[in-house]
């Protein structure tokens, strides 16, 4: 669309709610609004206010764009660049997971276990695994003042997204530093034995799951899949995380709720205590595997 001056932030909001839904978008309307808070850079409090503005040059071309990807079935978060975490702004695109509500609740049950192992009151060192947009070692800084996180990912390109994000949270992000590698292998050596959190959300997708069109088409695959039980991943960390925990450690790991019984299972060959947590929806989403057994040498 092109504006000739006369055009306001209205007629294009109603003009993307009927582009959306001819395409068959069946959220439609929310899809427009937030497209257009974003082409107009407004707050979503402040959009009403800012219906009757003219709309800019380029505000008309960020709009097109935005349009263009939605209707290609680019999934929204990554056409705005930018989604909604706990108490974050994460900057979103297709090289990181899409931050999802379950792993909020997973925050929520690693906030509850440092808090435990005395997070209030000491220092504690905690390490997100596979972090993509740092959606949750973030939310750790940012929620725990008391907190030293380290962010880690095999893939560079989505620690380029972290390293972005951790410079979003302003001071907190002075106590978070991020490397890159496979799993444990990103760690310095001198964490070994000292590690007072591992927190993770793996790859746990099993090889025969059909994953919606939207997910598989442009969501990272490495984020994703982790062999024919979908925990290949899993089983890794829960194995070598006795080496580097404190003997007080706990791990703390996204799980997809039909595993939860095996992941127990594993997690009690490892660690003197294991219990899976559902989330608001009541499924199973969150294991918790207290004081490793075999402790660093
Ligand atoms: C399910 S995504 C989770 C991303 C983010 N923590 C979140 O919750 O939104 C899994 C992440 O693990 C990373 N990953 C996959 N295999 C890995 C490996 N062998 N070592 C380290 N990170 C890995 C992927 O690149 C991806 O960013």
């Amino acid at each position: 669309m092109s504006s000739d001056g006369t055009l306001s932030w209205r007629e294009l909001l109603s003009e993307a709610t009927q582009r959306l839904q001819s395409a068959g978008n069946e959220s439609a309307e929310s899809d427009a609004r937030r497209i257009v808070e974003t082409a107009a850079g407004v707050e979503p409090v402040e959009l009403f206010l800012t219906l009757d503005e003219l709309v800019t040059e380029r505000g008309v071309a960020h709009f097109d764009s935005m349009m263009a990807r939605r209707i290609e079935g680019e999934p929204l978060q990554y056409v705005l660049g930018s989604w909604a975490f706990r108490t974050l702004d994460l900057m979103v695109d297709s090289r990181v997971l899409i931050p999802r509500p379950e792993t909020e609740f997973v925050v929520e049950v690693a906030l509850g276990e440092l808090d435990r192992i005395g997070g209030t009151e000491r220092e504690t060192t905690v390490v997100d695994l596979g972090t993509g947009s740092g959606a949750i070692g973030l939310s750790i800084a940012v929620e725990r003042v008391r907190t030293r996180v380290l962010l880690t990912d095999e893939s560079q390109d989505a620690l380029d997204v972290a390293r972005a994000n951790i410079a979003g949270i302003g001071r907190s992000g002075a106590r978070v530093s991020a490397a890159v590698g496979n799993w444990f292998d990103a760690l310095p050596v001198d964490l070994r034995g000292s590690v007072d959190m591992v927190v993770t959300n793996p790859p746990y997708v099993a090889e025969s799951v059909v994953l919606p069109e939207e997910v598989h088409r442009w969501e990272p695959a490495g984020a994703l899949w982790s062999g024919l039980d979908g925990l290949d991943d899993v089983r890794h960390i829960l194995g070598a995380a006795g080496e580097w925990l404190a003997p007080t450690g706990v791990v703390v790991c996204e799980i997809s709720p039909e595993q939860s019984g095996v992941v127990r299972t594993l997690a009690l060959e490892a660690f003197s205590e294991a219990e899976v947590l559902a989330d608001l929806t009541g499924r199973d989403r969150a294991l918790v595997a207290r004081r490793p057994l075999r402790a660093a040498v």
